[in-house]
């Protein structure tokens, strides 16, 4: 919840049923959201101390995302519009991303550049105004998060493995293991040649990151190369995912003369990016902005921030609007 843009509450639940899948369940998902809707608006409504009767608009998620999902916060946010008589504002998941940064202070001037990472998007967003950005370039195949993620599956790790890679990754050597970088065209990404490098290196038992069949290491091998060189390997991996995601920054800040740069998404919250980043600023002279831990990860303070702003600029929907799994930006 949040008054004039200033934050009020930021209340989240944590879906723990989907830990020992190894990845989210989305039927599992849309089932936890129906159980936790209404407690959860109850608990930010308390938090913020405000009564529901003085809520002046209401903002929800319309895309992308699990559809689910998103059908339970449509469908819950439509029915309060229509019982308080009040305005109703469709937010796009990866554009309140990038208006975390508009959250706390400082702030960046406008235009900014925002690189938003997560686990489903890898973006590079110029953003002239709170309600006006254009997506300038994005992964051609998966998300640094999902590279994140499908490399830590192969170290054996669980779901999510971002966090654990970044943990491990603060002890190791990251020059150790050299994995390729992609040759992507203008400023679009590509991890999946990462993540079957990352799959051979492994069979192999860190031999090759080519597939050759008279390398192919027994699983003994290959559980006992991991245990032995974890922190090295999540390194090595953590430091070629972030030189991708930093060299294509940089290109972008070039070609736009953008200096204003921001961080968004669950990935952001990644200790080496964030370093690497700051240090990538400091050369470069740009003024550099990271939403707090908190913003970065899925949250309700960056959807109803961005409410905000759409709010301000009348841009309000009506009660036929519906929830889409994709989007057109
Ligand atoms: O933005 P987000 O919370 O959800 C989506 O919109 O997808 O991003 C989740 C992604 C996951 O892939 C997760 O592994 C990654 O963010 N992540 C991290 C870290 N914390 C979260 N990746 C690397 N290092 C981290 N510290
Ligand atoms: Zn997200």
């Amino acid at each position: 919840m949040s008054r004039n843009g200033q934050i009020l509450s930021n209340i989240i639940a944590t879906q723990k049923v989907h830990e020992q899948y190894g990845g989210v369940v989305p039927e599992l998902a849309s089932r936890a959201h129906m159980q936790n809707i209404v407690p959860v608006v109850d608990a930010a409504l308390k938090k913020a101390e405000v009564p529901l009767k003085e809520i002046t608009a209401i903002a929800f998620t319309q895309s992308p995302g699990l559809i689910g999902s998103l059908l339970v916060g449509s469908q819950f946010a439509k029915s309060l519009a229509l019982a308080l008589d009040i305005p109703l504002i469709a937010v796009h998941h990866m554009q309140a991303h990038v208006i975390a940064n508009l959250i706390s202070e400082p702030k960046p001037d406008f235009p900014f550049l925002c690189l938003t990472v997560s686990g489903g998007h890898t973006q590079i967003v110029v953003c002239r105004s709170a309600t006006d950005m254009d997506v300038i370039g994005e992964t051609i195949d998966d998300a640094a998060g999902e590279a994140f993620d499908k490399s830590a599956k192969l170290l054996g790790l669980p779901y999510p493995g971002g966090p654990l890679i970044d943990k491990y990754a603060a002890r190791g050597n990251p020059d150790r293991f050299r994995f390729p970088e992609p040759k992507v065209p203008d400023l679009d990404f590509s991890f999946s040649g990462l993540k079957t490098a990352i799959l051979y290196f492994l069979q192999n038992a860190g031999t090759s990151q080519v597939y050759r069949e008279e390398f192919l290491a027994t699983e003994e091998d290959r559980q006992n190369f991991i245990r032995e060189n974890l922190a090295d390997i999540c390194a090595s991996i953590q430091h070629r995912i972030i030189s991708i995601l930093l060299s294509k920054l940089k290109k972008a800040s070039l070609q736009t003369g953008i200096t204003n740069i921001c961080l968004a998404g669950g990935v952001s919250a990644n200790s080496g990016l964030r370093k690497a980043f700051e240090e990538m600023g400091k050369r470069y002279k740009w003024r550099t902005f990271i939403p707090p831990f908190e913003y970065c990860t899925d949250n309700a303070a960056m959807i109803s921030a961005t409410g905000y702003y759409k709010h301000l600029a009348g841009q309000h929907t009506d009660l036929s609007v519906s929830a889409m799994a994709r989007s057109v930006w």
